[in-house]
């Protein structure tokens, strides 16, 4: 078994086996979330790429843990840059055996810098998705991404217990698109995030529910911020 909560925006925390990590915590400045960085207690924090909209409070979570960053190679150096102590660099294809459990990293089409306020961009590598196995729940988090056809490549080489997919467009796939997604993840389930965040990403979840029940045959759970399910 594995618990998931949703955190809001594309910010998870999954609990298994007595082990807990949070994907992507955006909560500072996040208006969906429902938990503070100082409130989190995790081993880990996975990232899928330097947005400031997931690279977010990955820092001072980090620090009040002594938990470890796993990231890209280049995303891992620099939250090592900003301050963060344990990281472990990893990237797209490789997969590794932690203590919490076993990580892969995915392709993900999309961008990957982190954008200071004065506006310097710094590289972070290439965005990237998460396979993450728990507690032997396999959960992929598809990061940022639009759609591409090796969704059928991981699907199939990665019997997924669970799909977290974007819907919200405008930086990432919308709702047909995520649809088609499913179809080509072929998950027992799925959950849709990044969306309703801020007006370009407003998103009918209840519709994309009833379009991946209907079309894809899999089971779609609309999460809201704050609640969690068990997989
Ligand atoms: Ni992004
Ligand atoms: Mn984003």
């Amino acid at each position: 078994m594995a618990k998931i909560s949703f955190l809001g925006h594309a910010c998870f925390m999954i609990e298994a086996a007595g082990h807990t990590v949070i994907i992507d915590p955006f909560l500072n400045g996040n208006p969906q979330a429902t938990m503070k960085p100082e409130d989190v207690t995790v081993e880990a924090v996975l990232l899928t790429h330097g947005h400031a909209d997931h690279f977010g409070d990955t820092v001072a979570i980090a620090k009040k843990n002594s938990a470890l960053v796993v990231a890209n190679h280049e995303l891992a150096i620099f939250a090592q840059n900003e301050g963060v102590e344990n990281i472990h660099p990893m990237h797209i294809g490789g997969q590794y055996d932690f203590p919490f459990g076993t990580v892969k990293l995915t392709p993900a089409q999309h961008g990957s810098a982190y954008i200071r306020e004065n506006g310097e961009i710094v590289y972070t590598g290439m965005p990237c998705g998460i396979i993450l196995t728990m507690n032997g729940k396999r959960i992929y988090h598809a990061g940022d991404t639009g759609l591409f056809s090796d969704m059928k490549l991981i699907g199939d080489r990665n019997p997924l217990d669970l799909a977290i997919v974007p819907i919200g467009d405008n930086f990432t796939m919308g709702i047909a698109d995520a649809v088609e997604a499913v179809k080509l993840l072929h998950p027992k389930m799925v959950i849709p995030m990044h969306y309703n965040s801020w007006p370009p990403i407003e998103a009918n979840a209840d519709s994309f529910v009833d379009r991946v029940e209907k079309e894809c045959g899999v089971t779609c759970v609309k999460v809201n911020p704050g609640e969690s399910i068990e997989i």
